[in-house]
């Protein structure tokens, strides 16, 4: 079954085309990679696909519905967490707080009254952290005081805990050390042995063989190429991301 799917879907910035008529499409049990060079219009296929920015024009279908959010909440409430290449946590608020972020538990809520259980809200985010194999001492710690990596596995934390349809990382291990970066990637082999798809995009074609079922290669603004990873050679890849000389041919 097909989960998510672009047809000629364009995003134009004024003059720029960040986008040209990409076609992509993914299964259920698949984790797929999306690559490319800085500037290929990885970060903007997200953004127009969970509803932070709208395309030009094209389509959009997720579970074989026709969407186009209008906001990056309304993609989260259909099923599809992101975590996005520059992050959206808040720095005011603490790791229990940013976890629960618009799924908050409270005493009661009443208008404008309300009383959010802390408790149980730092209780389950210390045991979806510990799932996920994220050691943070303090759950009522600000952000604003901890370390890229650290902000990074909260942000992946909070996508991965909530059993959605979809979960999308714009470069989740960038910024990451070694020991991280390998927790990150064993959450997302769980994901997929819990048949929950992937779509991952990584500069690190180590990461991405290492993960992806399938690869989708944008260069300025296209996709390229849409191959199955077992039928390619990193030399492949790359040859596409510059575009320059193809060792063999492979379908796209
Ligand atoms: N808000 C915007 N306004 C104008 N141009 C934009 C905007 N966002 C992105 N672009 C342009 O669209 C193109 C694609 O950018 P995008 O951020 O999608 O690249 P990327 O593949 O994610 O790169 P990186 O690997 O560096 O993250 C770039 O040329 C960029 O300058
Ligand atoms: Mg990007």
């Amino acid at each position: 079954m097909e989960i998510l799917k672009t047809t000629d879907l364009c995003k134009n910035y004024g003059g720029v085309q960040a986008l040209k008529n990409v076609n992509f499409s993914m299964k259920k049990d698949e984790i797929v990679a999306i690559v490319g060079d800085n500037g290929a219009g990885k970060s903007t296929f997200v953004r127009n696909i969970t509803g932070v920015e709208q395309p030009s024009s094209g389509k959009v279908e997720f579970y074989n519905d026709e969407i186009n959010f209008s906001s990056p909440l309304e993609a989260r409430s259909a099923g599809i967490e992101t975590v996005y290449q520059n992050l959206a946590l808040i720095d005011h608020l603490d790791v229990a707080a940013n976890i629960f972020l618009g799924r908050e538990i409270y005493y009661f809520k009443f208008g404008p009254l309300s009383w959010l259980n802390k408790r149980k809200m730092n209780k389950q985010a210390k045991d979806l952290l510990s799932k996920t194999g994220v050691t943070i001492n303090q759950i009522d710690q600000k952000l604003v005081n901890m370390s890229g990596g650290q902000r990074q596995c909260i942000a992946i934390t909070r996508a991965a805990g909530w059993g959605s349809k979809l979960i999308i990382m714009d470069e989740p291990t960038a910024a990451l050390g070694v020991k991280e970066t390998r927790a990150v990637e064993s959450i997302i082999e769980g994901l997929k042995s819990n048949s929950i798809p992937v779509l991952i995009i990584s500069h690190n074609l180590k990461q991405v063989f290492k993960l992806s079922d399938k690869i989708c290669v944008f260069r300025q603004g296209q996709m390229v190429a849409q191959v199955n990873t077992k039928d390619v050679s990193e030399e492949d890849i790359v040859a596409e991301i510059t575009g320059g000389k193809k060792e063999k041919q492979y379908a796209i």
